[in-house]
């Protein structure tokens, strides 16, 4: 331990211009940050939560009001701090915070003007203002006691308690815009509709059983389930719990595009798209905060799509997995890696199945096995594909080449042609490099080279030279694939 009496001492305080600047280079999406204020609405304990803007051009505004517990005046230049709370502090087992930076970072992220008015019960309403501005020019940390709009106050006086966080001067959002613009208000419209599906993500677990309710521009936000529980189709797999029970993990494979009808699959793709939408998604007290991502355990891939696989983890492990400023990322432990491959490896195998069959052929009626035409089997550590002799066809086609050997010959390479089991080719291919297997590899070649023999001796025989011989039959697939028997054939 240092003896810290022996040292001098200098203070070092931070400076207050760069360092409010620096908390805009976060990097938070509008969405997120949007996720971020009404976290701490939710940890506020708000039933309801408005999310609303006035499109004014460049003078947007756009504010998030919750019916939460509200602050008094201590309480809000508190909340106000940069740091307000220690991120090693233990934290109530329903609070989205951690870092005590959430709201004035995410803030900042787009705005450079940050005003929170709030009222506690009994309490009369109390607000302040963070102005970049004001701070660059001044260089202090303080606040400015200004509201950019009256109705602010007169709204947050018709709730007993709870919170407006307003942000103006949305620089990252809305800078140069004019207000007359229909091109810039369709893109600011359109910026918001993807907050909404963002936030209906986000929090779907806290609006699907009603403890919270999320209005955007006072139109009810409905949640959106990752995972299609209440499709017949949907299959679940059972949890498994992790790190001594604090972690669960619930697999799910969701239907075939054909098992559901149109409009719920569009419903299914998430903000991000079907194959992006794919992976784990973390929930931190129920808040999601890692929508479709393999952890860099697997890559996405468009065959695995179906598989969405829950992950619950509690604020009290968020040290252990890393959890981000932004409440973006989010990295499981070492120890738990493994684990989660293996769980997720299943799921990912019941998906490509459902990706690949379900949607091709009816399901097979009860009490009556399917039969395949193409076989998926191994040679070594190499796929081959066979076209199974008992098949039906097959057996029809032999038992007319007796009487008509062309017109069977002819009909089963039409089979052949019209069922090569692309799909299945491309899913062994895109899963792991080198998959496929070529041909005759790790078999009797012998075949392969009875045939070369035979041409080159029918060429030889009609008065071909050896090299125009060799050179006729190397331009024929497969044999160009042989050159090593030229060697023997002659
Ligand atoms: N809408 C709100 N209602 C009540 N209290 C709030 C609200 N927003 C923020 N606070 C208070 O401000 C504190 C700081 O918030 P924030 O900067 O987001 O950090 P964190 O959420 O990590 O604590 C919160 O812990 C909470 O005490
Ligand atoms: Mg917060």
């Amino acid at each position: 331990m240092i003896d810290y009496s022996k040292y001098d001492t200098t203070p070092a305080v931070p400076e207050a211009s760069s360092m409010i600047e620096t908390f805009r280079a976060i990097g938070y999406s509008i969405e997120a940050a949007v996720a971020d204020i009404i976290d701490n609405s939710i940890s506020a304990g708000a039933k309801n939560i408005w999310v609303s803007f006035d499109w004014l051009g460049s003078q947007t505004w756009l504010s998030v009001k919750d019916d939460g517990c509200g602050m008094n005046n201590n309480e809000l230049v508190q909340a106000m701090r940069p740091g307000s709370k220690n991120p090693l502090d233990d934290r109530s087992i329903k609070d989205l915070g951690r870092f005590g930076l959430g709201l004035k970072t995410a803030s900042f992220s787009q705005c450079r003007k940050l005003s929170v008015i709030s009222k506690k019960d009994n309490f009369k309403a109390v607000y302040w203002t963070w102005d970049l501005d004001f701070v660059n020019e001044t260089g202090k940390w303080e606040l400015i006691r200004y509201l950019p709009e009256n109705k602010f106050g007169t709204e947050i006086d018709k709730l007993n308690s709870g919170t407006i966080v307003i942000w103006n001067d949305i620089d990252r959002l809305v800078k140069n815009f004019h207000s007359e613009d229909k091109k810039a208000l369709e893109k600011f419209l359109l910026i918001m509709e993807q907050v909404k599906k963002h936030l209906a993500m986000v929090f779907h677990r806290f609006l699907e059983n009603g403890k919270v309710k999320i209005y955007l521009q006072d139109r009810l936000v409905e949640a959106w389930n990752p995972f299609l529980i209440h499709e017949s189709a949907t299959q679940g797999f059972p949890d498994e719990p992790l790190q001594n029970g604090k972690v669960t993990v619930k697999g799910y494979v969701l239907p075939h595009r054909s098992k559901i009808s149109e409009e719920k699959y569009k419903n299914a793709e998430g903000p991000k798209g079907w194959n992006e939408q794919q992976g784990f998604y973390i929930y931190r007290n129920e808040r999601l905060l890692l929508a479709g991502d393999w952890l860099g355990l697997f890559r996405k891939e468009e065959h695995y799509k179906l598989a969405r696989i829950q992950v619950d983890i509690p604020n009290s492990l968020d040290a252990e997995w890393q959890i981000d400023i932004k409440k973006s990322v989010a990295r499981p432990p070492l120890v738990l890696r493994d684990q989660l491959k293996a769980y997720a490896g299943q799921i990912r195998n019941q998906a490509v199945e459902v990706y690949r069959h379900k949607g091709k052929s009816v399901r097979p009626l009860p009490g009556q096995k399917f039969v395949p035409l193409w076989i998926d089997h191994k040679r070594g550590d190499k796929w081959f594909y066979k076209i199974n002799r008992e098949n039906p066809i097959i057996e029809k086609i032999k038992k007319q080449a007796s009487s008509d050997p062309d017109k069977a010959v002819e009909l089963l390479i039409r089979f052949i042609e019209e069922t090569i089991p692309t799909k299945s080719i491309y899913i062994k291919e895109a899963s792991e490099e080198d998959a496929l297997g070529k041909p005759f590899e790790g078999v009797d070649q012998e075949p392969i080279r009875k045939a070369m023999k035979q041409m080159y001796d029918k060429l030889i025989g009609e008065g071909k030279s050896d090299e125009k011989a060799k050179s006729i039959i190397f331009n024929i697939e497969p044999f160009n694939l042989f050159p090593h028997f030229f060697d023997f054939i002659t």
